[in-house]
């Protein structure tokens, strides 16, 4: 059994561990139990950490018990180990300062001293180390480079051992080195790509096609960050876009990833509207983040949203209906539409997506979340992205 630690938008990060690896349940707000024997952590886009449960304490408030049981744990498991082992303790929703978080591996180290493991403990500024100090030393990637995510549930706690943690600088890497970038189309953050990508589930290979991998199409690419996302997970990748400069950019961001990361990958690239574009074949998933229409730093006047919202609607309508008699049944289609928040909070979503079994798609369906929490945002964003995970009917 593993333990997720979710990202900022739980509800979409449990629905990609649900497609991933099927049996996936809450433990708390921000986190989930996996049903696996492991996680490959940079292929997910919403996991910030994972760990392999080692035990659980069946209390949630008596930290001298989870301290007891630690102590007691790994005092057994590494009291014959020859050898250094570094050591990070990371506490999530437990009642418990960084000092007392500490003492568990002072403790531990003194326990150990002379009989088994010396310990190099990874000192806490807060009570969780960031991902970046987590992956930057390496911990869970390594036998002797452990990492303890202690976190409470809502009737006991879990100790597991970490499996790694999210490259954070890779995909800042990734984000801000790509050469063509342009704010007015809005740039997909390359986690809400992976995450999108993992939430078409298994993507077979057409069994006519000659490519080496399944091909994935964006029908609406602008500067490629789904096909770079895409092409990095092992996919073949198609895009298209109505706009000529957007080829170029995600030809120009392509190459540079081919260059920047050493590997080849077959994409194919041309301009295209997404309502009337015949996409050659395989099609084997669409992925894309489709038109947003304009951005918004206030709500919209009621005119402005009804406008804004049916140029939308007819122009995904329009795509989906010239999309669907192309994928052969089964296909995995899944689209970010824009979805508007009122200054209650509330969000005016699109009117096709009450209809979309009449355009030839299914909704699926997800045990650990509604559809409609499907919803990508920010605090100050008034456009969300909501996500249609569709299969074609
Ligand atoms: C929200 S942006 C996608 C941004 C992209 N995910 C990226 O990472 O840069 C929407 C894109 O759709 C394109 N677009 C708008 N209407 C289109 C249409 N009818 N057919 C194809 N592309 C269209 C725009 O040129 C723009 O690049």
């Amino acid at each position: 059994m593993h333990i997720a630690l979710l990202g900022r938008q739980p509800a979409l990060s449990i629905a990609e561990l649900e497609r991933t690896y099927k049996r996936v349940s809450w433990f708390s707000a921000d986190t989930a139990l996996v049903d696996t024997d492991s996680i490959d952590i940079q292929k997910l886009g919403g996991t910030q950490k994972a760990g392999k449960v080692a035990f659980e304490v069946q209390s949630t408030n008596d930290w001298r018990r989870v301290s007891d049981a630690i102590v007691a744990h790994y005092s057994k498991k590494w009291g014959t180990y020859d050898g250094k082992i570094t050591l990070g303790l990371s506490a999530y929703g437990v009642d418990v300062n960084v000092r007392d978080l500490q003492k568990v591996g002072l403790i531990l180290k003194g326990k150990l001293k002379g009989k088994g493991a010396s310990i190099r403990l990874i000192p806490n500024q807060e009570v969780a180390l960031s991902s970046a100090t987590s992956h930057h030393n390496k911990l869970g990637l390594a036998d002797n480079k452990v990492e303890l995510l202690i976190i409470k549930g809502g009737k006991s706690i879990i100790v597991a051992e970490s499996t790694g943690a999210q490259n954070i600088t890779a995909l800042a890497a990734r984000d801000q080195g790509r050469p063509r970038r342009d704010a007015f189309v809005g740039m997909l953050p390359p986690k809400l790509a992976q995450i999108m990508i993992n939430l078409a589930g298994e993507i077979t290979k057409d069994p006519e096609s000659d490519l080496t991998s399944p091909r994935i199409l964006d029908p609406f690419c602008g500067t490629g960050v789904l096909l770079q996302e895409a092409s990095l997970m092992g996919y073949a990748v198609y895009g298209t876009d109505i706009a000529e400069k957007m080829i170029r950019y995600s030809r120009d961001n392509l190459n540079w990833l081919e260059s920047t990361y050493r590997f080849t990958t077959q994409w194919y690239l041309h301009e295209g509207d997404a309502v009337d574009t015949k996409w050659q074949q395989p099609v084997d998933a669409v992925v894309s983040e489709t038109y947003l229409g304009q951005p918004f730093s206030a709500p919209p006047s009621l005119a402005k949203l009804t406008e804004v919202r049916g140029n939308c609607n007819h122009i995904i309508t329009g795509f989906l209906r010239n999309l669907h008699p192309q994928l052969k049944p089964g296909t995995p289609v899944v689209i970010a539409v824009p979805a508007w928040k009122d200054t209650e909070g509330r969000f005016t979503h699109l009117p096709l997506i009450d209809t979309i079994s009449e355009l030839g798609f299914e909704q699926v369906k997800f045990e650990s979340v509604p559809t409609e929490q499907l919803l990508y945002h920010r605090p100050d964003q008034v456009v969300a992205r909501e996500l249609l995970v569709l299969t074609t009917i």
